[in-house]
């Protein structure tokens, strides 16, 4: 659970975009969190104040003057309902709460609670394109940007208006990656990470090929948690149906040769290279340009050696801080050990094949020049996450 522990004040505004903040308030409480409902009077013209008070389990908050939410003896629920918060996430935020929000100003509950904040503030835009791109919103989100508040989007796209452009509010998985994101330290702020993910795939004819059982599971949680500890995060895939961790580029590749050329054009500027690819060390010497028919008989394959992505990047001159991964089906430690010297790489995460690939959990064994730390098993994301921990601390 991502947000275990944390307490999340949910603003809502008004605004169309409301019905997803229904979704979104079930997703932070299936992560962990507990919810409290803030609700300003246009948000109940979308959503209704019981709808909210059932998908979080606790009354909803809309009256400046009403007493509930605050301590017994002060009365004040505009303080005293975000003292115990870790965040205010405002979802929808409407342009005129934008607004109020930059210029300081305090008429409702939520507004007020808001100014009266010690926790941090994020907000999710919801408006029509027009209204995203007016002069005063933009100088409004400049003002809020200045002032430490977290902008969640927006996104383009379709809007219920019927036009087309930038406002729509993220959906409440991207807010939830974002969030948790938001409360991740940030070990790697300002560096890039390299890193390839998946399996490759060596054509042997159109419509056949050469390729493992990697699913991109570990490289992708590695590049998530690469950009929830603030780094700018280019991951080279090979064929995966995997959805893009959010703020990651994304290139994708088929071949060894091509993800070889995507990772060769950012290695030089990246100062970290995690190759989680099982990469094909071989491929077809010359695929076929046509399908190889059955009835021609059983066909040879003639294999050459792929380029190796991780040695040729460990041996570039100011080369990135270069971390390779091995699956072995047996000896993990001195298998993994034998590859890190070979590799020539100051880092080499080992882990057992049969448990690894395409897995939703893993056991890592990091292996350096001091001996072999152990990962206990536990999700990807969090394995991931304390690789990247590991990997900041060898960083100068
Ligand atoms: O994708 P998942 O289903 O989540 O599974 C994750 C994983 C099992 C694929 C991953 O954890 C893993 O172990 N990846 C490395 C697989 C492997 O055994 O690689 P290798 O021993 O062939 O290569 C060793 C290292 O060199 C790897 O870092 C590899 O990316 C790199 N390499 C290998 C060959 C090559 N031509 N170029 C390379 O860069």
């Amino acid at each position: 659970m991502n947000l275990h522990g944390k307490h999340i004040v949910l603003g809502m505004t008004g605004g169309i975009a409301a019905y997803k903040v229904c979704e979104l308030a079930r997703r932070l409480q299936d992560e962990g969190a507990t919810v409290q409902a803030v609700m300003s009077r246009a948000a109940q013209e979308f959503v209704t104040a019981t709808t909210m008070q059932a998908l979080t389990g606790r009354p909803v908050f809309t009256d400046q003057w009403s007493t509930e939410g605050g301590r017994v003896d002060n009365a004040m629920p505009h303080i005293d309902i975000t003292r115990v918060a870790d965040a205010i996430v405002v979802a929808p935020a409407s342009a005129h709460f934008l607004a109020r929000v930059a210029n300081g100003m305090a008429d409702d509950l939520l507004s007020t609670l808001v100014l009266a904040r010690r926790c941090p503030l994020l907000a999710a835009p919801a408006m029509n394109v027009e209204m995203w791109n007016n002069p005063a919103t933009q100088r409004n989100v400049a003002t809020l940007r200045a002032d430490g508040i977290t902008l969640l989007g927006p996104a383009d796209g379709d809007q219920a208006c019927g036009e087309t452009g930038s406002g729509r509010m993220l959906e409440p998985h991207e807010l939830l990656e974002d969030l948790v994101a938001f409360f991740q330290p940030k070990l790697l702020a300002g560096k890039r990470v390299l890193i390839t993910a998946g399996p490759t795939f060596e054509p042997i004819d159109p419509v056949r090929g050469i390729t493992n059982l990697s699913s991109g599971k570990m490289g992708f949680a590695i590049a998530r948690a690469a950009r929830e500890a603030g780094a700018d995060v280019t991951l080279v895939a090979g064929p995966t149906m995997l959805p893009t961790p959010r703020g990651v580029a994304r290139i994708d590749v088929q071949s060894a040769q091509q993800m070889h050329d995507a990772v060769m054009q950012h290695a030089a500027t990246s100062q970290v290279f995690i190759a989680v690819a099982a990469v094909a060390d071989w491929r077809v010497t010359h695929a076929a340009p046509t399908k190889i028919k059955k009835g021609s008989g059983t066909p040879t394959l003639h294999l050459e050696a792929n380029p190796d992505i991780l040695a040729t990047v460990a041996h570039m001159n100011n080369a990135p801080l270069c971390v390779g991964f091995a699956a072995e089906t047996n000896d993990v430690e001195q298998h993994g050990t034998a590859k890190r010297h070979s590799k020539n790489i100051p880092l080499l995460v080992a882990n057992l094949a049969q448990d690894a690939f395409g897995s939703d959990d893993n056991e890592l064994l990091l292996i350096d020049a001091l001996g072999t730390t152990v990962l206990k098993r536990a999700s990807k994301l969090a394995q991931a996450r304390r690789l990247i921990a590991d990997i900041a601390r060898r960083l100068p």
